[in-house]
């Protein structure tokens, strides 16, 4: 990727814009963060209305970023500036861009503990402590946990991987190793998919598949809640890497003549796919362990060790399934430092390694408070609003609401800022399609949001 702010070099080919783009939007959020929040919500109804949510208003406002950032050919905050300037519009609407830099700089502060989460457990299983837990039936599930939680309780264990991750991303970020990056991906995200449908064949084996199956896809609407509704919006805007910058700042590097439609459903449908795999690959294992759907973020890392514990050569396929999942997430963690670290370069006027390592340094700092969240120091409840530690605030902050009204944001701004032209143009659609993008911008999304939020922050 260019170092500098304008934007000169491009993709090599449609195909490596694809592959970086579905590289940050596939990671935590499918694996780790879906399926505990579908579980907390009630299953079917809530996997309906995220399944809505990134049709209806995810696909086209990542059509809308990939444009802002393809026409503006430049960081977020400028592409907007330049594309509201060339629509004869204020350059303040560039302020979005400020919020998807503030979103990006928190969550990077928790997803980072949640990869080391993901790192210490490659080194659990090549070390076959699931096997060795396997070898109690009656206790498996026990061991497991209690191997999760004398993780989440080390505050040291953790603070170790979280650094490492985030050094190894400022390196990442201040080099621009792209090729590397590019060449990574086109073989471990096809080798995670195929992993996570192999475990998920195993699962449906050994585990309840006909009721994993039953909760994730039988709609049951008194299951759901408005926070529920909430929660599933939000996710769609986390696990597609919206409203951050993200988007624009990779589709400024799209080279001409690739179709923005097409990529971004093909984007959408991967992302969509390993998070409905991953639910497919958990849920028999926790419906035929008798833990809890509602377990929260610690889910996967307690139940889908079961499984390995009992499968031919599991110490193996599990230390390969953690690598990936420590790779996805990485590819996730570089587009989230890139959008604080953009800013810093465009704004502050720093050296792209001295913006890295500032932002890496405050985000650092900024993931102890996680880490002593899950560990469970009481410094970090929080006795104000919802409750809870500050993991979960800065959860809740940045998926339900600063990722939510980012999109009402952008949505309003390609839909109705924009000139209606420019949009044409780069989705180079006409007629019924153009006609529908354009209202799903326009109407569907804005008020869509706006109705999820205001209901279940009680406003309406
Ligand atoms: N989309 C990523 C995931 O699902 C998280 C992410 C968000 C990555 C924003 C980059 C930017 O895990
Ligand atoms: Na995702």
């Amino acid at each position: 990727m260019s170092t500098d702010t304008q934007v000169s070099n491009r993709w090599s080919s449609r195909y490596a814009y694809v592959l970086a783009a579905t590289g940050a939007a596939v990671g935590l959020g499918n694996i780790w963060k879906f399926p505990y929040i579908m579980g907390e919500n009630g299953g079917g109804a809530f996997v309906l209305v995220y399944l809505l949510c990134i049709l209806l208003i995810g696909i086209p406002v990542m059509m809308a970023e990939v444009i802002i950032g393809k026409r503006g050919r430049s960081t977020p905050a400028n592409a907007i500036a330049h594309v509201a300037a060339e629509s004869g519009r204020s350059t303040h609407w560039s302020l979005i861009g400020t919020i998807g830099v503030i979103a990006g700089f928190l969550i990077l502060s928790f997803y980072a503990v949640i990869a080391g989460w993901a790192a210490a457990y490659v080194f659990f299983s090549g070390s076959g402590e699931f096997s060795a837990a396997a070898a109690n039936p009656v206790t498996n599930a026990d061991v497991i946990g209690a191997l999760f939680t004398e993780l989440i309780t080390s505050v040291s264990q953790l603070m170790v991987w979280s650094t490492l991750t985030l050094i190894a991303a400022i390196y990442v970020i201040s080099k621009g190793v792209k090729k590397g990056l590019e060449t990574a991906i086109t073989y471990l995200m096809p080798a995670l998919l195929v992993l996570l449908v192999g475990i998920m064949l195993y699962s449906a084996v050994v585990g309840d598949f006909a009721a994993a199956f039953d909760f994730m896809f039988h709609v049951d609407f008194s299951q759901l809640t408005i926070e529920g509704a909430l929660v599933a919006l939000g996710h769609a805007f986390f696990t597609l890497s919206l409203a951050m910058g993200i988007m624009m700042t990779y589709g400024a590097y799209l080279p001409k003549g690739v179709s923005i439609v097409k990529t971004s459903i093909t984007i959408a449908i991967a992302d969509t796919i390993v998070a409905l795999i991953a639910g497919l690959a958990i849920y028999p294992i926790v419906f035929a362990n008798g833990l809890e759907p509602s377990a929260g973020p610690g889910l996967l890392f307690q139940s889908i060790p079961l499984a390995f514990g009992s499968m031919p050569f599991g110490d193996f396929v599990g230390t390969l399934f953690f690598i990936m999942i420590v790779f996805a997430a990485f590819t996730s963690v570089i587009a989230l430092l890139e959008s604080p670290t953009a800013y810093l370069v465009e704004r502050q006027k720093m050296s792209r390694t001295k913006a890295a390592v500032v932002a890496g340094v405050g985000i650092w700092l900024l993931s102890l408070c996680s880490i002593y969240s899950f560990a469970g120091a009481d410094w970090t409840k929080l006795s104000f609003g919802m409750g809870g530690d500050i993991f979960e605030f800065l959860d809740y902050l940045t998926a339900n609401i600063l990722l939510p009204l980012g999109g009402i944001f952008i949505s309003i701004f390609a839909g109705w800022v924009m000139k209606p032209n420019i949009l044409q143009e780069e989705l180079n659609l006409t007629g019924t399609p153009f006609a529908i993008i354009l209202i799903l911008l326009r109407f569907v999304a804005p008020i869509g949001i706006l109705l999820v939020f205001a209901n279940a922050v009680g406003l309406l």
